[in-house]
């Protein structure tokens, strides 16, 4: 393995575009605005300047916010309160590898349905669901999807708001690539849409964090969604932790409050945005056989070399000195001739090494 081993592998942020000078002088700030609040134990919903915050954001009230550390442990509790052994439950193909894991581990009766270029493939929900499967949770990355790259448009987000309605599942919105974008406008959560459809909603629970905007080390990130779901998780949550970490949480309220988030959203996106620009002139260049969709945001480019063995080619790419994640880690069977690149932690010049090393360990194995 070389020793300057270039990662897209990893989906966080290098550290060049972590605003590290902003995030000191917010915990100062911290300290000094509400030493009692953030050095307290707090609550299980966690930081109350926060959570209004975040209520604004979303246009719910702040009972239904609850903080936790990082978006994946929002997850853990929300299938601690849904999932036991045999719930049947619908992911995507493919999905978050973390996903598919806690959800197996917990003994849940997995069914998935296919993605194309815009996302989950609806009609193969209502197929599944009128083939008798009667999921509990249904669960969906609308944004920038991870791995996949693909954005889900608004009539499929509706859709599925409302199959959640007639057919009594939570939909579990994982959404923390949203403000990570290149191009275009923001569509509407599947939140948003529950919210401002009439009839009886509550369907959807909307999970984000601070990670791919601000740093995945603060581990600040949270669910908003109805008080009739958050309700038992908060019980989960006081008896796991007693409160999230209320440091954490007066730090990232206090670089909002400074402007510099809104600076670091803009700054991590426009890198990413060059960042995908040369691994996309690179891959055309060096991989010509490579197919992919060009990611208008999020962290992953999602890319099929028609012929290849994805777990073989991350071997080799590591020999050659880059690690790359096979496509065979996001879903149950399948995705052989599939691979992840993170955009995030390899600067511009990385990447264009990055990809000169896959496409050499390509050729070592006879594709691309
Ligand atoms: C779709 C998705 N959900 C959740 C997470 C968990 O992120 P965190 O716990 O850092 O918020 C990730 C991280 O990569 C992700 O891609």
């Amino acid at each position: 393995m070389a020793a300057d081993q270039i990662s897209f592998a990893r989906g966080a942020p290098s550290l060049d575009i972590v605003d590290v000078e902003g995030l000191k002088a917010a915990a100062v700030a911290a300290f000094d605005a509400d030493p009692a609040g953030v050095t307290a134990y707090g609550t299980s919903v966690g930081y109350l300047p926060l959570r209004e915050w975040l209520a604004n954001r979303h246009g719910v009230s702040p009972d239904e916010i609850l903080i936790t550390n990082g978006s994946m442990q929002a997850g853990a509790f929300l299938f601690d309160s849904i999932v036991s052994s045999g719930t049947p439950v619908v992911v995507e193909r493919p999905t978050y590898d973390r996903t598919l894991l806690g959800l197996k581990r917990r003994g849940a009766h997995i069914h998935t349905v296919d993605l194309d270029s815009q996302g989950i493939i609806v009609e193969q929900l209502e197929d599944l669901i009128a083939s008798g499967v009667k999921p509990a949770l249904v669960h969906v990355i609308p944004n920038f999807h991870n791995p996949a790259g693909c954005t889900l448009p608004l009539d499929r987000r509706t859709r599925l708001v409302e199959l959640a309605r007639e057919h009594g599942f939570v939909l579990f919105e994982d959404d923390p690539y949203r403000d990570v974008r290149f191009e275009g406008e923001p569509l509407p959560t599947m939140l948003d849409i529950d919210r401002d459809m009439p009839g009886e909603g509550g369907v959807v629970i909307h999970a984000s964090s601070f990670t791919k905007t601000v740093c995945p080390g603060v581990r600040v990130g949270w669910l908003a969604g109805p008080t009739s779901l958050i309700g038992p998780i908060r019980n989960l949550a006081t008896g796991t932790y007693i409160a999230p970490g209320m440091v954490a949480q007066g730090l990232v309220n206090e670089f909002i409050l400074s402007g510099a988030f809104d600076r670091s959203v803009a700054s991590v996106s426009k890198a990413l945005g060059e960042r995908v620009a040369t691994l996309v002139d690179s891959l055309r260049r060096e991989l010509p056989t490579a197919e992919f969709v060009v990611p208008k945001g999020g962290y992953f480019l999602w890319l099929r070399l028609p012929g290849a063995d994805g777990v073989e080619l991350a071997k080799v790419a590591a020999n050659q000195g880059v690690a790359i994640v096979p496509g065979a880690d996001f879903m149950d069977e399948g995705g052989e001739e599939y691979i992840r690149l993170a955009y995030s932690a390899a600067n511009v010049a990385e990447i264009e090494e990055g990809v000169t090393r896959l496409a050499r360990a390509a050729r070592e194995l006879g594709v691309g």
